[in-house]
């Protein structure tokens, strides 16, 4: 294969702008990483409970559907018919014994085997298939799957790490954290396009610094502050990583008005008089995870899923690559079965942060669309990512880009660029 990219002699502090724009690379990507050795998250064991139940989902560009057979096992099979290549399953969720394919009418199991097609013996004794046509070497493709405290993952190859080493120590502490064992129940799920690269979106939830800088609403409120106890915490590939950050309006240890000043002194564009809560209470949080007063992290798992608590809501999202310039953000809500009511009010006007108009998201969404107008119209550029150093490794402060150099660690290593 001839060389994608060179990459600049500077390292990890640079991001050359094709990485964005590339198709070349960008077909790399769906081999190495997404058919590669990544574990995907497609779902939620509460999605699935009963036997029959199915949703659909994507690893990277594949769509698949995820079936529950039986009490113990959840297969994540290819959305696709094995005789001509058609998407069988268009609903995004149900529940069934067999999946038919609109076209031709083969029939599969929840295990993908092919269990029947009509006129396989022709019609009249003329035409159909062969004695030898063989059912059993026509199912679905299976993909591996393995589970973890409620979550699906699915793999393309069967050697990628089990899942705890897959994550790194620190990372499965926090992962743990929330998927803690406890059943789970769905609340809600948005999906959505935005015109940018899958990476833009990884490299923003591995970025501290811009949290109070693009989002007013944080800063305004008092959910983000610069100078709080921020915690950094990186696997040793560097493909997976945890923000973690105290809230300091969460924790009762400043009011808003003492962090909009603090943030009043590094942005001349903030004004401070300017926005106020029509609803204050959409603030009023409960406490949960009484071991510790990490309220805010955002984590995020190689390649391309993030894991959030973020005040009381809780949840998962997807930057699903459609193309070097396309992704579509699947987001998956949720809290647990034993909570409360209020509680399960809590999570869900928290979730008005979030999705495509979200009061925090929506600035994001607004950024990676201006990004990816930027690199994919200058493909000789770079990205700089010189805050906090040049290194790849935890930090403790807020004003670093440390996970997203790392993230290209691990990125160039697997691609070999
Ligand atoms: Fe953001």
């Amino acid at each position: 294969m001839h060389k994608l990219v060179t990459w600049p002699s500077e390292g990890l502090t640079r991001v050359p702008h094709s990485v964005y724009a590339d198709p070349a690379i960008y077909e790399q990507e769906q081999i190495r990483i997404f058919r590669g050795r990544s574990w995907n998250f497609v779902g939620l064991l509460a999605e699935v409970p009963r036997p029959g139940d199915f949703v659909r989902a994507y690893v990277g560009e594949t769509p698949v559907i995820v079936a529950r057979e039986s009490e113990s096992q959840v297969n994540v099979l290819v959305n696709r018919c094995p005789h001509k290549g058609v998407q069988l399953c268009q609903e995004w969720a149900g529940h069934t014994k067999t999946f038919a394919c609109p076209y031709h009418q083969w029939s599969f199991d929840l295990n993908g085997s092919l269990r029947g097609l009509p006129f396989r013996r022709g019609v009249d004794g003329a035409g159909g298939f062969s004695a030898e046509f063989d059912c059993g070497s026509h199912g679905l493709d299976r993909l591996h799957v393995t589970t973890h405290n409620g979550a699906i993952f699915a793999s393309f190859s069967a050697d990628t790490p089990d899942f705890a080493r897959y994550l790194g120590p620190a990372n499965l502490m926090y992962f743990e954290r929330v998927f803690d064992g406890r059943p789970l129940r769905v609340l809600g799920k948005m999906r959505h396009r935005v015109a940018t690269n899958w990476k833009t979106l990884v490299e923003n939830f591995k970025d501290p610094y811009h949290a109070t800088l693009l989002h007013v609403f944080f800063a305004t409120f008092g959910i983000w502050r610069a100078g709080q106890r921020t915690e950094v915490r990186i696997d040793e590939s560097g493909g997976s990583s945890t923000l973690v950050q105290q809230s300091p309006v969460v924790l009762q240890k400043a009011r808003a008005d003492e962090i909009r000043s603090d943030i009043a002194d590094q942005m001349k564009v903030f004004r401070q008089d300017f926005l106020s809560l029509a609803e204050p209470s959409i603030l009023k949080v409960l406490r949960e995870f009484p071991e510790d007063e990490d309220t805010v992290t955002m984590q995020t798992l190689w390649p391309n899923c993030a894991v959030h608590q973020n005040l009381n809501s809780l949840g998962v999202r997807l930057a699903l690559p459609r193309g070097p310039h396309m992704i579509e953000i699947h987001w998956t809500f949720f809290g647990y079965e034993t909570d409360t009511p209020e509680m399960t009010e809590r999570r869900l006007l928290h979730a008005n942060f979030f999705g495509p108009a979200g009061l925090v998201t929506g600035d994001d969404i607004e950024i990676w669309q201006l990004n990816q107008r930027g690199v994919a119209t200058t493909p000789s550029g770079v990205a700089r990512l010189e805050a906090g150093g040049s290194g790849t490794e935890d930090a403790d402060f807020v004003i670093t880009e440390t996970a997203v150099r790392a993230f290209y660690k691990h990125y160039r290593k697997i691609m070999e660029l």
